[in-house]
């Protein structure tokens, strides 16, 4: 049977202008000289091709968002509130956070040198090393502001417990909206923070609102911009995430860089080899420093399974999870694949909200749905996992650094190395063809990319400084 997994000989099939297959990588790619923390050469001539390497199915869907317009309140309710209101109120002490946006008495204008945002989950994630990477250099005044993007316990303040972080100074609390009203909210109140905490640099991660929303206030302002995790293009732009991606990158003034792809990627849409660094995964850092931490009997005890002999699903993109009938597809996947093997999804709010709207079938004894589950669980179930399902860019990447085999219910990814050496296997996300990945997901181990290696943010924070002082 044919399958709609990627494979190399479907990577042929793609479409002109999508990308380069697996067999189809430039020449040139592979002679990019690229010393960690240095600048890109140049006189490098990847600008000029036409695409950089770049796995990818054929068709996509529309994403539709379609979240409430709400914002948390003092008492960690999350009242229905118009944008105007919301808008023009400021939002009241943070949870997670030391201060209000307004409030602060951390820093004043003038003796701040960098101020780490994070708005989500995965941004927790990327930023916990740098932070910890900068502060023991002792000198550089540091700055965490929380936009409040996410706010559950579960999906916010517990990674700040538990990644050894402390709490963000500041939470703008902009809470859920519409993709305009989220961005628009985190503007506003971000730049009346920028008028009172002036920081040398404004550091971002990622791609989700909160990096871009940030970006644009900062850029405005004239604060220089570092963009940790810059260059992945998915080349779908109905996802959120590239909008924000190609945009921040055009913002930012330091563009540091997970892969060589990502690299290829800044170069051919025109910024300066100056801004561009290869410094490798900062999620890495976070994993390698956290796995050993983990007590993976208790852990497997604790959830009743066995190692290897279980999938662990996380599903939360708005392509995948706001359709019904794609939900109900992936839905009837793990419920059928349930019968086999245990199948644990900790669920999103996002996906479990749009499970009781569809009114999908309850979990069964062997497809069991969790809450969001704090980091080091999570990642614990990830390394001992037979297979993941996912359609996270963070997970894609996770299981590549472990070696766990990876199914991406997606048409596409803006990670195409987690493909192309990593263990990760792009499928549409219909039953039948998650189904069959699953049953052919192997041992695969793949290689781990280059600069994966737990030192990312050693050569941002190095790097960052010596930008510093020269800025
Ligand atoms: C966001 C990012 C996505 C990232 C994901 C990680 C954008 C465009 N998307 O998507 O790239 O992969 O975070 O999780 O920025 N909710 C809660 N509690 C929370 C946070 C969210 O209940 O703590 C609910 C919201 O009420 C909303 C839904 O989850 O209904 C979506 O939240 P939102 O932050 O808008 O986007 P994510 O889907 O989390």
């Amino acid at each position: 049977m044919e399958t709609d997994t990627l494979k190399p000989s479907r990577l042929n099939d793609l479409k002109a202008g999508a990308g380069h297959t697996t067999s189809e990588v430039p020449p040139r790619c592979l002679r990019w000289v690229l010393v960690a923390a240095q600048a890109l050469p140049s006189d490098d001539k990847c600008g000029k091709r036409n695409q950089p390497c770049h796995p990818t199915l054929p068709e996509h869907e529309p994403s539709t968002s379609k979240s409430p317009w709400r914002t948390v309140d003092a008492t960690g309710i999350i009242p229905e509130q118009s944008c105007e209101e919301t808008l023009n109120a400021p939002p009241s002490a943070g949870r997670h956070s030391r201060g209000t946006w307004e409030g602060s008495e951390a820093h004043s204008t003038m003796d701040l040198d960098f101020m780490l945002v994070a708005g989500t989950r995965p941004n927790f994630v990327k930023l916990a090393p740098l932070y910890r990477a900068l502060a023991a250099r002792k000198g550089p005044r540091l700055m965490i502001t929380h936009t409040g993007q996410h706010y559950d316990h579960a999906m916010s303040g517990s990674f700040f417990e538990e990644l050894g972080v402390p709490e963000p100074e500041v939470n703008l609390e902009v809470g859920t909206g519409s993709h305009a009203q989220q961005t628009a909210g985190i503007m506003v109140r971000f730049e009346r923070l920028l008028d009172s905490h002036t920081p040398r640099w404004v550091v971002v991660f990622g791609d989700v609102n909160s990096t871009i929303a940030c970006a644009l206030v900062a850029a405005k302002a004239g604060v220089p911009i570092a963009h940790v995790e810059a260059g992945l293009r998915s080349r779908d732009w109905t996802m959120p995430e590239e909008i924000n991606r190609v945009l921040t990158d055009r913002l930012s003034d330091r563009l540091y860089a997970p892969s060589r792809d990502a690299c290829e990627n800044l170069v051919h849409e025109g910024i300066s080899t100056e801004r561009v660094r290869l410094v490798g995964n900062i999620m890495v850092d976070t994993l390698r420093a956290q796995l050993p931490t983990i007590d993976h009997a208790t852990l497997l005890r604790e959830y009743e399974i066995k190692a290897r002999h279980y999938v662990l699903v996380t599903l939360h993109r708005p392509s995948n999870v706001d359709h019904p009938d794609t939900l109900r597809q992936l839905w009837t996947a793990m419920q059928e694949a349930g019968r086999r093997e245990p199948v644990l999804f900790p669920a999103h709010p996002r996906t479990r909200s749009r499970a009781v709207e569809f009114e999908l079938p309850p979990a069964t004894a062997g497809f069991r749905l969790l809450g969001p589950l704090p980091y080091r669980t999570f990642l614990g179930l990830m390394a001992n996992a037979r297979v993941v399902v996912t359609d996270s860019g963070g997970v894609q990447e996770e299981t590549t650094a472990l070696g766990v085999p990876c199914v991406t219910a997606r048409l596409n990814t803006e990670r195409p190395i987690t493909v192309i050496e990593g263990t990760n296997r792009l499928v549409r996300p219909h039953a039948s063809s998650l189904l069959e990945a699953l049953a052919q997901a192997d041992g695969r181990r793949g290689r781990i990319p280059e600069l994966w290696d737990g030192q990312t943010a050693e050569r941002i924070a190095a790097d960052l400084l010596e930008a510093s002082s020269g800025a």
